[in-house]
């Protein structure tokens, strides 16, 4: 079933378990992902790059390829299909107008003030018709699609604002994260985290998941985190055991050889599962 993300995150922040996003690139990855959540009965949301949208063939293309997958596999968990870094209003309404049923409106490298107009614009059109808004303030470090940015840590004072003059369902605070592999150790900054928590009263979206200690996970769902994004590990689980697969098989028809990688990305997405505590949370 696919569903808004608001319900989901307000539950997940509740009762202290954090809901997994994984971003998707194409079909089998999104059907390996889907069979694997309604086995463990965990909800789950799949995040769709902008890049991703490009590669698969546009928003409607996946959003119908979404739909059917979840009526032909019997998915019964609730799915949420959500874009992830919009860049513009045009490109979040799009999503939305194509069906999907969540969008992050990523207007983060804008001053505050241009950051609350573009996102305000995106929540107005939004809440028409019936759509979930997460909205960044700060920096994520790293690479998202192919641009690349150092990190900036939100201001507790700045998200307040930005939560109150919007109108956003959740807020992704930059405070220490990259997306991609780190340099070195990653430095969560939690004393924010738990402020920025109690202050906005939003469910917050960690992104950049790779990398991230299980233990630092653990503590940022304590500090009000419902959201994890996982991409690169699940790609990089996926490719290590297609590659090694295909050292010893001379197999050419792509179904087997995308499928060499299927019970390394299951694990990687059953071991998520289990460290946000979202099993059995259906
Ligand atoms: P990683 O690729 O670091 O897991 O980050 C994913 C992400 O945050 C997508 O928005």
């Amino acid at each position: 079933m696919l569903v808004n993300m608001k319900q989901m995150l307000i539950k997940a922040k509740e009762h202290k378990y954090a809901v997994p996003h994984f971003n998707i690139n194409n079909l089998e990855w999104t059907r390996f992902i889907l069979e694997e959540v309604q086995m463990l009965q965990s909800p789950v949301i799949l995040g769709v790059s902008e890049g991703a949208m490009k590669y698969m063939g546009g928003f409607k293309t996946i959003k119908d390829m979404v739909v059917d997958l979840i009526d032909y596999l019997n998915i019964t968990v609730p799915v949420v299909l959500h874009l992830d870094h919009g860049s513009s209003f045009s490109v979040c309404k799009e999503a939305i107008d194509s069906g999907f049923t969540s969008v992050m409106i990523d207007a983060s490298k804008y001053e505050l003030e241009k950051n609350i107009d573009i996102t305000k614009e995106v929540v107005n059109y939004a809440k028409q018709k019936n759509v979930s808004v997460e909205a960044e303030i700060g920096r994520v470090g790293g690479s998202e699609d192919k641009e690349n940015s150092g990190i900036v840590y939100a201001s507790v004072t700045e998200s307040v604002k930005f939560s109150k003059s919007t109108g956003i369902d959740f807020l992704a605070p930059a405070l220490g994260s990259v997306h991609g592999l780190y340099k070195g150790e990653p430095k969560l900054d939690f004393d924010r985290m738990q402020k920025i928590s109690e202050l906005t009263d939003l469910p917050l979206v960690l992104h950049g998941g790779t990398g991230i200690y299980d233990n630092l996970i653990k503590k940022a769902i304590e500090c009000g985190i419902t959201k994890i994004n996982f991409n690169t590990e699940l790609q990089i689980h996926w490719s290590e055991a297609v590659k090694k697969e295909l050292q010893c098989n001379n197999a050419y028809d792509p179904r087997k050889i995308i499928k060499f990688g299927e019970s390394a990305l299951k694990e990687c997405v059953k071991n998520k599962c289990e460290l946000l505590g979202s099993i059995n949370k259906a």
